[in-house]
């Protein structure tokens, strides 16, 4: 049995500290040499003629390498690859897989952790500690946990023998067919987890990462390649999503679709699977983390700084491209003044430009699509007059991708940026009368579509819990007392429900039982 897990730590990269400088040449090493992410289909390097540039969200001008691009001939190859891998993988001791992820796990967190963390500082523009807390921290811990909650898994027997010369077992087969992973640009944690869970319970997996996260991607495939991962149990395609879909999604043999990405799309591959199911030999499993627009509540009695630290880092961490993001706050009439106070001036502070400059808060958000959305959405507030810009507001692609950490404040509780999901480093704000906090609970889960993360800050314990009870199924990771980002594998296993997902909570034991199809087995002897 593997030892119970352990969360990674993650390093300061204070200054004078040891591994400030080793990342810096890290960078500096990673910079300087072209790196290309060929596809990786059944253990084989494939490259085509279409290459494509990858450039740093804060640096456009600087190349870091090239991807090659497929078509629909490397997705039937990948799920040939996946299918012939399969029965070898499946039949392969489960300590035996367990061991190749807890070696991946230890390939990140010692010798490729520098080069975990410089691959999503560059490609993904995460800031030093944004890209250690996942790219290092989360994917070790996901893989790790996921080896300690697998063993739960197989040792769960809760079956009765009630009679002598009977023996019930419950053998946990992986599914029938392959699993589809598509995987994030914002979290390197998430492209690990995706493939890398329905893996380990011994699927197969065809997995297409975001075209924005290839670069750390490429990585990652070193990374468990070097672990020893057998060929073909991941196979890596570069091509675009309908590409990928109009084939996977036909195929008698796809098995499961383990996604994190957008409400639409999302919506719309279960739609497409669904018209499709009597093609398939099983239902296929369909787990997905999808979209959020994330509260934060503040009650009277809380304390102004701790609210405005809070919003500061979760609205504006990684440019708010978490999907936990904080992006609409609720807060009292009588705090009013000396939050904004305070929130203006800590946002005055808050440094932005490239990542290499490791005294900057924020990056770049990670391309033109992205950026053009976001900075529609600021001049949708500049243009209304029931919202007030009153930090921020800024934006400039010239270098990089840059926007401004930016405050609405609307007298609207139902206006579109307190609406609908931005994915950027905009808040916008609602102030509420005091005595109406019970009320604008009410308004908090009645406003969004999602329900994914969200946080309540009070020091009256009566009004937090009546929050936990009016906001039951407004978020699926609900924090007291602490801003609404960074879950931590195996502490708070992460999902949340309605237009957020199947909650099926990454890194936990409910995640690892939809990619086993489990078999009864009564022996009499
Ligand atoms: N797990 C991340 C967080 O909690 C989001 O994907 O911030």
């Amino acid at each position: 049995t593997p030892p119970p897990a352990v969360n990674e730590p993650s390093l300061s990269y204070a200054p004078g500290t040891p591994e400030r400088e080793a990342l810096k040449e890290t960078l500096k090493a990673m910079k300087a040499e072209q790196r290309d992410v060929p596809m990786t289909i059944g253990g084989k390097k494939i490259t085509t003629d279409t290459k494509i540039a990858m450039h740093p969200p804060h640096e456009l001008k600087h190349t870091l390498g090239h991807y090659y691009k497929g078509g629909p001939e490397h997705v039937n190859m990948a799920i040939d690859a996946a299918l012939e891998a399969k029965p070898a993988w499946e039949a392969m001791p489960w300590q035996e897989r367990a061991a190749i992820f807890l070696r991946a796990a230890d390939l990140i967190s010692g010798p490729y952790r520098y080069k975990m963390n410089a691959a999503t500082m560059l490609g993904q523009s995460k800031t030093p500690h944004q890209s250690e807390i996942e790219a290092v921290a989360e994917i070790a811990d996901f893989f790790r946990f996921n080896v300690q909650y697998m063993t739960e898994m197989y040792e769960d027997q809760p079956l009765s023998e009630p009679e002598s010369a009977i023996w019930n077992r419950v053998e946990y087969r992986p599914l029938e067919g392959f699993v589809f992973a598509i995987t994030p640009f914002n979290f390197t944690a998430i492209a690990g987890n995706l493939p890398g869970a329905p893996a380990l319970l011994g699927n197969t997996v065809v997995w297409k990462p975001a075209e924005t996260q290839i670069y750390s991607a490429g990585l990652l495939m070193e990374v468990l390649e070097a672990a020893g991962l057998p060929d073909g149990v991941i196979n890596l395609v570069l091509v675009d999503g309908p590409v990928a879909g109009d084939i996977i999604f036909e195929h008698k043999d796809f098995a499961g679709l383990h996604f994190t990405g957008s409400t639409k799309v999302f919506q719309s591959l279960w739609q497409t699977i669904g018209k499709n199911l009597p093609k398939y030999r099983s239902y296929p499993r369909i787990v997905g983390e999808t979209g959020g627009k994330d509260f934060l509540v503040m009650h009277p009695s809380s304390d102004v700084q701790q609210v405005v630290t809070a919003l500061v880092r979760g609205a504006y961490e990684y440019q708010g491209q978490k999907c936990s993001a904080a992006s609409r706050a609720y807060l009292p009439k009588s705090k009013w003044p000396a939050l904004k106070e305070a929130l203006i001036r800590d946002i005055k502070t808050v440094k932005m430009g490239t990542v290499e400059d490791f005294s900057n808060f924020m990056g770049a958000v990670i391309d033109e699509r992205a950026f053009d959305k976001i900075a529609n959405y600021i001049e949708i507030a500049k243009k209304s007059d029931e919202a007030e810009i009153i930090v921020g507001g800024g934006y400039d692609k010239s270098e990089g991708y840059f926007i401004e950490p930016t405050v609405i404040v609307t007298g609207n509780p139902h206006f579109t940026t307190m609406e609908e999901e931005i994915f950027g480093p905009v808040l916008t704000i609602y102030v509420y009368e005091d005595e109406d906090f019970e009320a604008t609970l009410d308004l908090v889960d009645s406003t969004s579509p999602y329900a994914l993360t969200g946080a309540v800050f009070s020091n009256d314990r009566y009004a937090a819990h009546k929050a936990i009870e009016r906001l039951r199924h407004s978020a699926g990771n609900f924090y007291i007392n602490d801003k609404p980002t960074g879950a931590v594998v195996g502490q708070q296993p992460f999902g949340g429900a309605r237009g957020s997902g199947t909650n099926d909570k990454a890194g936990s034991i409910i995640n690892l039982y939809r990619w086993v199809s489990a078999r009864s087995i009564k022996e009499n002897f």
